[in-house]
């Protein structure tokens, strides 16, 4: 069963040539997909298209509903971390009532109760990203698509986040899209891998992550992956 999918994708911004041409590709429920490739091959774009953010595109998105984290998303300092939390909820003019108690459970399966009414500054970076991720989760949409969480962290709270990450979401149950530019992470992360070939992009090559991946196949596949994002076999393949 699918969760989503994306058929013959094309895309450009205006005035600039297209990012993506004719894009196909399917995710099933519980899936967990990486998206990797180098800066500017358009993997943002792809997920705001799937997050409803682009709409002038051409081709077929069949989806149910997604939860969106976007590249760069911030806490408003002014506001603790409940409020953050709730924000969406107000914003869509949600029951805040019914959904604040469901944050306060979410937030008490992760530990992180005792900092409801803390302001983001009185956190480290890591928590401030748990937090920013249980804003995401918050939706029940069963598909997250999640741009680079982990990008402006440390080696070792990044290490710990992928751990938490992928326990919340065997727990909660959810699919997800998960961008990032390193490919350890992507490995240790997902399912299947999508790398973004020559612009525009019309083909991902994808590598399926065996299930307990030994050292030998995981430094085989990185070497794959990384060729693929350098270009090294461009004229090989094209
Ligand atoms: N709003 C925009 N208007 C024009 N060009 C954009 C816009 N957003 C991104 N781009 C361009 O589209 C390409 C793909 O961007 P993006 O999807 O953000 O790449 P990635 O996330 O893979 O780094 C880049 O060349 C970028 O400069
Ligand atoms: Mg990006």
């Amino acid at each position: 069963m699918y969760i989503l999918e994306a058929k013959n994708l094309t895309f450009k911004y205006d005035n600039h040539n297209y990012i993506l041409d004719n894009l196909s590709f399917n995710i099933q429920k519980n899936e967990l997909i990486s998206i990797v490739g180098g800066s500017g091959c358009g993997k943002s774009t792809i997920i705001k298209i799937l997050a409803g953010i682009e709409k002038d595109f051409n081709g077929i998105v069949q989806l149910k509903s997604t939860s969106y984290m976007p590249q760069s998303d911030t806490l408003l300092p002014w506001r603790t971390i409940l409020e953050n939390i709730l924000l969406p909820i107000e914003i869509k003019k949600g029951d805040k009532k019914k959904e604040s108690e469901k944050a306060k459970s979410l937030l008490k399966r992760f530990n992180l109760l005792e900092y409801s009414n803390n302001y983001p500054k009185e956190l480290s970076g890591g928590m401030k990203q748990r937090i920013s991720l249980i804003r995401t989760i918050m939706s029940d949409s069963d598909l997250l698509l999640l741009d680079e969480p982990f990008s402006a962290l440390d080696a070792i709270t990044r290490e710990d986040l992928q751990n938490w990450l992928l326990n919340t979401v065997s727990i909660l149950n959810k699919s997800m899209i998960f961008i990032t530019h390193d490919i350890d992470e992507a490995i240790f992360l997902s399912h299947r891998i999508f790398v973004c070939q020559k612009k525009p992009l019309s083909k991902f090559k994808e590598f399926f992550v065996p299930k307990n991946i030994t050292l030998e196949e995981k430094l085989k596949l990185r070497k794959e992956i990384l060729s693929i994002i350098k270009g090294d076999d461009f004229y090989e393949k094209n």
